[in-house]
């Protein structure tokens, strides 16, 4: 039984006011049947890491970097996230894709540098508009995941997370129809099921892209979907709590 993983992405958003407001009201919570995760921006992690603490809501983080230690300015280690509390880090973030020039190799390597310092991975995969009608969406999502396999071998993946985030659904209001996203998902367990069938089978692959609390329940009902990747719906407690409920 897969337990259902909700993750905020926050990107670059926020400030010491909101972020204070943001974790009281998701402190304030309930018990709810999923497991939480909150991903600030680095500059927040050790903050949100103490209001977290005693709380069984997750800190994860945006991104890691692919070296131990050194001359990387700019870039945040595994070792440093593990200090900072972080179970989690997002990588392969399509906005790192697009907007940062990170490749599938160096998506790979900081996945490996993830499991290596004790974080667990949520590897994002998702194809543009563009691929999606041309009809090569599983092709799109293939090959992302495969680099990321062969580099770190199907072990890697027993800790991590998968997110299927479309493009085209990432902060646009345009929703995947659950079906559109439940087929990529058994796409992408199946791919996994082919180097492994435990690894696949225990495996969460969650969905992102303009979920919020009206389409979530119908998306989470979704034999293959374990759980969401929250942008935009994650920077209002109310919001994000109400997709956390709908696991239910
Ligand atoms: P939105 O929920 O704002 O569409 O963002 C999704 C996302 O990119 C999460 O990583």
């Amino acid at each position: 039984m897969r337990t259902s993983l909700i993750a905020g992405n926050w990107k670059m958003n926020g400030s010491l006011q909101s972020v204070n407001e943001l974790i009281e009201g998701i402190r304030a919570a309930d018990a709810v049947g999923a497991e939480l995760v909150v991903c600030p921006p680095a500059v927040f992690l050790f903050k949100v890491g103490g209001m977290l603490d005693g709380s069984a809501v997750g800190l994860g983080a945006q991104n890691v970097c692919n070296h131990e230690a050194g001359a990387y300015t700019g870039e945040v280690s595994a070792a440093m996230l593990r200090e900072a509390g972080c179970r989690y880090a997002i990588v392969g973030h399509s906005e790192r894709r697009s907007l940062y020039g990170e490749t599938d190799q160096l998506v790979a390597e900081r996945f490996a540098m993830a499991v290596s310092g004790g974080i667990r991975p949520i590897l994002c995969l998702g194809e543009t508009l563009e691929q999606r009608e041309q009809g090569v969406t599983e092709q799109v999502v293939a090959a992302q995941l495969d680099a990321v396999v062969d580099h770190c071998g199907i072990e890697a993946f027993a800790e991590a997370v998968i997110a299927y985030e479309p493009v085209w659904a990432i902060g646009t209001g345009k929703v995947a129809t659950p079906e559109q996203a439940q087929a990529v998902h058994a796409c992408i367990r199946a791919l996994l099921e082919g180097r492994d069938a435990q690894v696949a089978a225990g495996i969460r692959i969650l969905y992102g892209g303009s979920m919020n609390p009206g389409n979530a329940a119908e998306l989470l009902a979704q034999a293959d979907i374990d759980g969401g990747l929250i942008g935009g719906a994650s920077l209002k407690a109310p919001d994000f709590l109400a997709i956390a409920q709908a696991v239910d």
